[in-house]
């Protein structure tokens, strides 16, 4: 079973996700764990429509003088399961920081919510072959004493260069990229055989990610789903990608 995320941003209106809602259950015929992310301002109508309920973001605060941010037990509390943590639209437009994206993660464990950690490297840093360093500096600081044994966390591979561009990485870029990130994670949180959760965790694929793409995408062995930001504004494209049967 895979696991398919929209990521709304900052789109949608009460009217245009009620319509959404009621043509994707017109169209969905699958059982693969979906898990929209609306903007905050939609959490209490996408709560209770047969999704599981994901944040955009979260602030790393238990709780004060923050204006304009969300706690963790303020997600809970609006019913959220997961929260994206250092999307590349945070890192780069708001200035989130490796730091900053730990303290999110280990405050996602403090609070039991699953944290969807994005990583991935700029064009420039791929094309000076710097992208496995990058990856492993981002997972290893994302995930800096975080624990797994409550929590499963899940990461989300989103080449930068790829992200609302219409241009989606290879095939073979992808399968390569997502099987140096198991072994990272293999290497950070251990393997079965140790009991450690390396293996267990999903790691998606986001970017530029659409109805014409995700079979092909979803049918590379180490991919466990998809992270989707314009395609998973359309209710139709989005049921698509939901209803793809990977050829795996
Ligand atoms: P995209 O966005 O599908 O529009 O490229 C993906 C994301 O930002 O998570």
């Amino acid at each position: 079973m895979k696991i398919i995320i929209a990521n709304w941003k900052m789109n949608k209106t009460g009217d245009s996700a009620k319509e959404f809602f009621t043509e994707f259950a017109s169209l969905n015929k699958n059982s693969n764990t979906v898990i929209i992310c609306p903007p905050f301002t939609l959490l209490h109508l996408t709560k209770d429509k047969g999704f599981h309920l994901g944040a955009q973001n979260m602030h790393q605060a238990e709780k004060g003088a923050f204006t304009g941010e969300i706690s963790a037990t303020q997600l809970k509390d609006a019913g959220v399961k997961y929260v994206l943590i250092g999307h590349s639209e945070r890192r780069i437009i708001f200035g989130e920081t490796c730091e900053t994206v730990n303290k999110k993660n280990l405050q996602c464990l403090l609070h039991e919510l699953i944290p969807v950690v994005c990583i991935g490297e700029t064009l420039e840093e791929r094309e000076s072959g710097q992208t496995n360093e990058v990856l492993t500096k981002q997972l290893s600081i994302a995930f800096n004493s975080f624990s797994s044994e409550t929590i499963t966390p899940i990461v989300a591979y989103e080449p930068v260069w790829a992200i609302g561009t219409g241009k989606v990485a290879t095939l073979e870029q992808i399968s390569e990229t997502h099987q140096f990130i198991r072994d990272r994670l293999q290497f950070h949180f251990g393997n079965a055989e140790k009991g450690g959760s390396g293996d267990r965790i999903s790691v998606l694929y986001g970017g530029s990610v659409t109805d014409q793409n995700a079979q092909e995408i979803m049918s590379i062995p180490n991919v466990d789903g998809v992270l989707v930001g314009g395609a998973s504004l359309d209710a139709k494209k989005f049921a698509t990608i939901v209803n793809t049967q990977p050829q795996i």
